[in-house]
């Protein structure tokens, strides 16, 4: 019997951060410790201005920090005195090579797994955090068993349900926590034990055990289910502009049937974050090398659709301006991938932004949460290089002229010819539109790619507006765009 279970977590990322401060928050009686390779990011952690921004975070850290929590950069001495050491590590696609644009890169995990089997003198429960192929568990336990000097080593896949923007509610109040381990007795000592960590504060019913490959895929499969649901509406958004149905009225409709449910119905621009796209081109591959194309198919639809969701946002965009942008002002409201979170990780806008670009536009860019390093470097950053940690790279020198990022979106829109809202900010919905409309180019057009704004007030001050998947101005009908 041991007085306090001592907890490492490698990564300290927008997942290990939060899941961490709140598990310390929740459970006094173990102590926590994060850590991560990048000495900015800790020292982050250690200050005032903490690396993410979500809604609640800072309060439970501060509530934490020093007591039962630390940031650390010193990798290996945590591990070494760790219980319970979780990864987070990020899972990025793979750039190269087999499987190249859909394979999971696990070269993160697979150097943090060594370096656990190199530093351990005491037996561990490894808990797999990021989300991984189904299957990862059994290669893990290979490189420890084979390293591990007569060490035991216990692995559980435990995957993270959190959403961004909702991080520190949704772990106050998961809808579930699942373990999946062995189905041995060390595995099942092991599951208890994480239990024991998670029953501080979630109830035993929302507390899930299975085995290792179902809670491996459920991740996957969730992130799928999701993100086809968004698909699923965008296509319809699409049918709607031609026919004259309107998209919120069609969700309503649907979602009101219990079996369907009402949640996570919204259409917009397209779905992003770090996770949906690659986990979804993830469990394609996995479904091609299993010799399942037809089920690999499916799923990638999915993401096509996604793709085809921001082609047709711009080429809305571009036709009613006349088929040209080039050298137009452009404001751009909202930069992250949803509202709440500073997270730009292929988030919409940055298609969208490169689309217009594409164009000739001129950009003048405001997000209330996202830096302008942030979003010079996502411009000009090649697809699949966003998730190879960024801080560890020197900062790309290029910075992309036709882009001006203001603090404020009056001075975004100020003789602007158009508007595209790209993120649903709530802010935007109670700007003064009015404003804008008397300090833009005219016609003054918006494009609301989020469905926030009042669209029949905004058309009475006299603007050109296209709301996704809602009637279209005649203005729209006469410019008939490719979409
Ligand atoms: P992130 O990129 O914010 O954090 C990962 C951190 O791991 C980075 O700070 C990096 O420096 C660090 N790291 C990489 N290799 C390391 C090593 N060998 N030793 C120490 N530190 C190392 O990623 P994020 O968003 O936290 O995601 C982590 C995992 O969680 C991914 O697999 C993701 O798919 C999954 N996930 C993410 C969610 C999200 O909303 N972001 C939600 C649920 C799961």
């Amino acid at each position: 019997y041991k007085k306090m279970v001592k907890i490492c977590c490698i990564g300290a990322g927008y997942v290990g951060g939060p899941t961490m401060a709140v598990i310390a928050l929740k459970c006094p009686d173990v102590e926590v410790a994060v850590v991560d390779i990048s000495v900015p990011r800790i020292t982050a952690w250690n200050s005032d201005q903490l690396p993410i921004y979500e809604p609640g975070l800072d309060d439970v850290v501060k509530q934490c920090r020093g007591k039962n929590l630390f940031f650390s950069t010193d990798v290996e001495k945590h591990v070494c005195e760790a219980d319970i050491v979780f990864v987070s590590v990020n899972t990025p696609t793979k750039t190269r090579g087999l499987g190249a644009g859909k394979a999971a890169d696990l070269t993160y995990w697979e150097s943090a797994a060594r370096m656990i089997a190199d530093v351990s003198k005491s037996d561990k429960i490894v808990v797999e955090k990021s989300t991984v192929p189904v299957k990862t568990a059994e290669a893990i336990e290979k490189i420890l068993m084979h390293n591990s000097k007569g060490i035991n080593f216990q692995i559980l896949s435990n995957p993270e349900f959190l959403a961004e923007g909702t991080a520190i509610q949704d772990l106050f109040k998961p809808d579930r926590v699942l373990i999946g381990g062995r189905e041995t007795p060390g595995g099942q000592k092991a599951i208890k034990a994480l239990k024991d960590v998670y029953a501080h504060w979630v109830p035993e019913e929302n507390i899930i055990t299975t085995n290792l490959w179902s809670a491996e895929l459920s991740k996957l499969a969730a992130n799928a289910f999701l993100a086809q649901r968004i698909s699923s509406v965008n296509a319809m958004s699409a049918l709607c502009e031609a026919t004259g149905a309107n998209v919120s009225q069609v969700s309503y409709a649907v979602g009101k049937d219990t079996r369907i449910g009402a949640k996570f119905l919204n259409a917009s621009v397209g779905f992003g974050g770090s996770c949906f796209q690659k986990d979804i081109l993830n469990l394609v591959y996995i479904c091609e090398c299993n010799g399942l194309p037809e089920v690999a198919e499916y799923w990638k639809q999915v993401i096509k659709i996604n793709d085809y969701q921001k082609t047709r946002f711009v080429n809305r965009v571009v036709a009613s301006m006349f088929n040209t942008v080039s050298n137009k002002k452009i404001a751009i409201l909202g930069f992250a991938f949803k509202k709440d979170t500073g997270d730009t990780r292929e988030t919409p806008a940055i298609d969208v932004c490169k689309g217009l670009l594409g164009d000739k536009a001129l950009l003048s860019i405001y997000d209330p949460q996202v830096t302008e390093d942030q979003i010079q470097r996502d411009l000009s950053m090649k697809k699949f290089d966003w998730d190879h940690p960024l801080h560890l790279q020197p900062m790309s020198p290029t910075t992309v002229k036709q882009v001006g990022v203001v603090w404020d979106a009056y001075a975004a829109t100020k003789d602007a010819h158009g508007v595209c809202i790209l993120t649903e900010w709530d802010e935007f919905k109670t700007l003064d539109f009015q404003r804008i409309y008397d300090n833009m180019q005219k016609p003054a057009f918006v494009f609301d790619g989020r469905n926030v704004v009042d669209s029949d007030k905004l058309r009475e001050i006299g603007f050109i507006v296209y709301s996704i998947g809602k009637p279209l101005d005649a203005w729209l009908k006469d410019m008939p765009a490719l979409v």
